[in-house]
C-alpha cells in the first residue's frame, strides 16, 4: 500500500478527529479479526481506543435492518488503507472529486481538507447513513455536498470530475464514472471478480475509454447493485455430489497471483476456506448459483451444473501456461460498449467482463 504520509495528509488526518464520525455503538475489528462491540456511553475508554486505533470499525450491518451480527454493509475503513487510496488518487487543491460510498463521511472530510471547500461531492445509497454523514461533516466544519443516491450512476450534476474514488468494490466499472471524469483524470476503486474481490484499481481516463492497473490489495464491501447472491449448500450435498481426488493444494490454485486468473475464468463464483469442526481439517468451498464443490485433504465433491473444482484446476493450468503472470500484469480497459481484462497488450484480451 502506498502509505506515504505527506505533510498534506498528515495535516488532514490530525485536523480531522475520527471520533466525530464513529457512531456511539459500533463493532471494532482488531487483532486479526477479533470483533468487539463498542459503546461510547457504557465504556468510553474502549470506544476511544477503537476510534484512535489503526483498525476498521463496522458501523452498519444488513443495510441497517439487523441487530448487529449480520452482513457488514458500512464501515469506517482502516486509516492506513484510506491514506494509500488517497495517495493513489493524487488529488490536488482545487480539483473536483466525487466519492462513491460516503459511509461515515470521514474520508470525504479528509478530501475536503486537502481540496478546499465545495470541491468534494460524496454519494451514499443509504439515506440514514447519508444524513448522519451530513451531520458529522457539519460538526467537523467540512464543506462536502452529500447526495443520497445510487453511486453506480455517478452524479452527473457535478461533472466533470478530476478524480473519482469509490470506497465500495465493483466487478465492472460503471461507465458513468468514466463519462463523468475529465480526460486526463483518475478513478481509484476497489475491484475484482467475486473470487478475487481484493484489488485496488487505478484507472487513467482518456477521451472515450479508461485503462486500469492494479496498484494494491484492499478488501471492501460491494457496491449494492453488484452484490452477489449466495445459495445455501443443499442438505443432500454429500449424497448427490460426484466424488474424485486431486493432487493440487487449493492454496496453490488460489495463490497470491493465480487467484485473479482463476477468478476471471470462473466468473460468478465464490471461494470460502473453513475449518471442519469435527475433523479440524480445512475445507475449500466453491459456490456459484446452484453449483457446489468442496475440497478437503485431496477429496473432491462436486454437485450442480458446473464442476467448479475442475474449472478452477483448468483455469490454474491456463495461468501456468501463460508463465504465471503477476496480477499487476493484468489490466482493464473500459469503453462505453465493453470492458475487458488484458495481459501485456490491450489486443490480448483474456476475459470480457461486459
Ligand atoms: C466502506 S463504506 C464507506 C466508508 C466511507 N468512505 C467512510 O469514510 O466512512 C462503503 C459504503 O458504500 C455505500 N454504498 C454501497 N453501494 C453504494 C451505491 N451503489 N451508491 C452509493 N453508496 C453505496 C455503503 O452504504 C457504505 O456506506
Amino acid at each position: 500500500m502506498s502509505d506515504r504520509l505527506t505533510d498534506w495528509w498528515r495535516l488532514a488526518f490530525t485536523s480531522t478527529p475520527r471520533e466525530l464520525f464513529i457512531p456511539d455503538r459500533a463493532l471494532w475489528v482488531h487483532d486479526k479479526n477479533v470483533k468487539t462491540p463498542i459503546d461510547r456511553d457504557a465504556d468510553p475508554d474502549t470506544w476511544m481506543r477503537a476510534v484512535y486505533s489503526t483498525d476498521f470499525i463496522i458501523t452498519q450491518t444488513d443495510d441497517g435492518a439487523g441487530g448487529g451480527e449480520g452482513d457488514y454493509t458500512s464501515s469506517s475503513s482502516m486509516p492506513a488503507i484510506m491514506l494509500g487510496m488517497l495517495n493513489h488518487l493524487d488529488a490536488r487543491e482545487g480539483q473536483q472529486v466525487l466519492e462513491i460510498g460516503t459511509g461515515t463521511g470521514y474520508n470525504a472530510a479528509l478530501l475536503a481538507h486537502r481540496l478546499g471547500a465545495g470541491n468534494v461531492v460524496s454519494i451514499e445509497i443509504d439515506p440514514e447513513l447519508a444524513q448522519q454523514a451530513r451531520i458529522n461533516l457539519a460538526k467537523a466544519g467540512r464543506d462536502v455536498r452529500v447526495i443520497t443516491g445510487d453511486g453506480a450512476a455517478g452524479y452527473p450534476f457535478g461533472a466533470p470530475y478530476d478524480r473519482i474514488i469509490a470506497t465500495c468494490s465493483v466487478g465492472t466499472v460503471p461507465w458513468a464514472w468514466v463519462a463523468q471524469t475529465r480526460p486526463g483524470g483518475v478513478i481509484v476503486t476497489p475491484w475484482g471478480p467475486p473470487l478475487a474481490n481484493d484489488h485496488l484499481l487505478r484507472l487513467e481516463v482518456g477521451c472515450d475509454s479508461a485503462v486500469g492497473t492494479i496498484v494494491d490489495s484492499v478488501a471492501f464491501m460491494r457496491l449494492r447493485a453488484q452484490r452477489w447472491n449466495v445459495t445455501d449448500e443443499p442438505d443432500d450435498f454429500p449424497d448427490i455430489a460426484a466424488q474424485s481426488r486431486t493432487d493440487l493444494d487449493p492454496h496453490q490454485v488460489l495463490g497470491n497471483h493465480s487467484t485473479l486468473a482463476v477468478a476471471l475464468r470462473l466468473g460468478e463464483c465464490r471461494a470460502i476456506f473453513e475449518t471442519d469442526h469435527t475433523t479440524g481439517k480445512e475445507i475449500l468451498w466453491l459456490l456459484a448459483g446452484d453449483s457446489w464443490a468442496s475440497i478437503c485433504s485431496g477429496h473432491v465433491r462436486q454437485a450442480g451444473a458446473r464442476n467448479l473444482w475442475d474449472e478452477a484446476v483448468s483455469a490454474y493450468r491456463w495461468w501456468t501456461e501463460l508463465s504465471c503472470p503477476d496480477r499487476q500484469q493484468f489490466h482493464l480497459t473500459v469503453t462505453h460498449e465493453r470492458q475487458w481484462v488484458w495481459l501485456n497488450d490491450p489486443a490480448n484480451a483474456v476475459a470480457t467482463l461486459t
